[in-house]
């Protein structure tokens, strides 16, 4: 985990220095228990004294809502300044389709909304000054990690998978994915 650098269409670094260290949890494969990690890495972190958000990356299959018991479906009121104020649970900032959409209502998103959603997740959110922004990616290794890895400095990411062979393989392949839309700029020193 080397390098400084973002990628050219990142964002300028006063906007990312205030979202803290920005961790990824991700995995290719599906079910493993990224969001479970997500949410109590996020917690433990808070417990510790960190000021913690929460992404919920999954913008088709949202979870972190139903497991921090946050309310879905009321649309997020806006600061004066037109930014989208968080939910707070258990002491953490989080964001999530969930929130916008219910939890139970499928998302009908094509590619550049995914990537629009994203970005105003991350920078169109009212996170003050956080210490560290936790990311739970969805399962797959398209859109959400191409538009994550390219354009946010990301100091570290967490792996989930489960033992088989199946999911180690999976897991495997996302990595080398990732470090390769990244051309090795993804990450940034803590
Ligand atoms: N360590 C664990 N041991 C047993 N069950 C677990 C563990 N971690 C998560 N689970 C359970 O596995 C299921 C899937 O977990 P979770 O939603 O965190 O996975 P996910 O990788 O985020 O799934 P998705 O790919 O659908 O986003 C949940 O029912 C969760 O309670
Ligand atoms: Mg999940």
């Amino acid at each position: 985990m080397t390098t400084a650098q973002a990628t050219s269409n990142a964002p300028d670094d006063r906007g990312m220095a205030r979202l803290g260290q920005i961790i990824a949890v991700a995995s290719g494969k599906g079910g493993v228990g990224k969001s479970t990690v997500s949410t109590n890495l996020a917690l433990a972190l808070a417990a510790m004294g960190a000021r913690v958000g929460l992404v919920d990356a999954d913008l088709y299959g949202p979870s972190v809502p139903g497991m921090l018991g946050i309310e879905t479906g009321k649309p997020p009121s806006m600061s004066p300044l037109r930014k989208v104020i968080p939910a707070q649970a258990h002491g953490i900032k989080v964001i999530s389709m969930g929130m916008l959409t219910g939890d139970d209502k499928p998302a009908v998103l094509r590619g550049p909304m995914v990537a629009k959603y994203l970005q105003m997740f991350m920078l169109e959110v009212e996170w003050g000054t956080l210490d560290f922004l936790v990311l739970d990616l969805p399962p797959d290794t398209g859109d959400t990690q191409l538009t994550l890895a390219q354009s946010f400095p990301l100091t570290g990411a967490v792996v989930v998978t489960t033992p088989q062979d199946v999911s180690l393989k999976i897991a495997r392949r996302g990595i080398r994915m990732r470090l390769r839309a990244c051309n090795g700029s993804m990450f940034r020193e803590p």
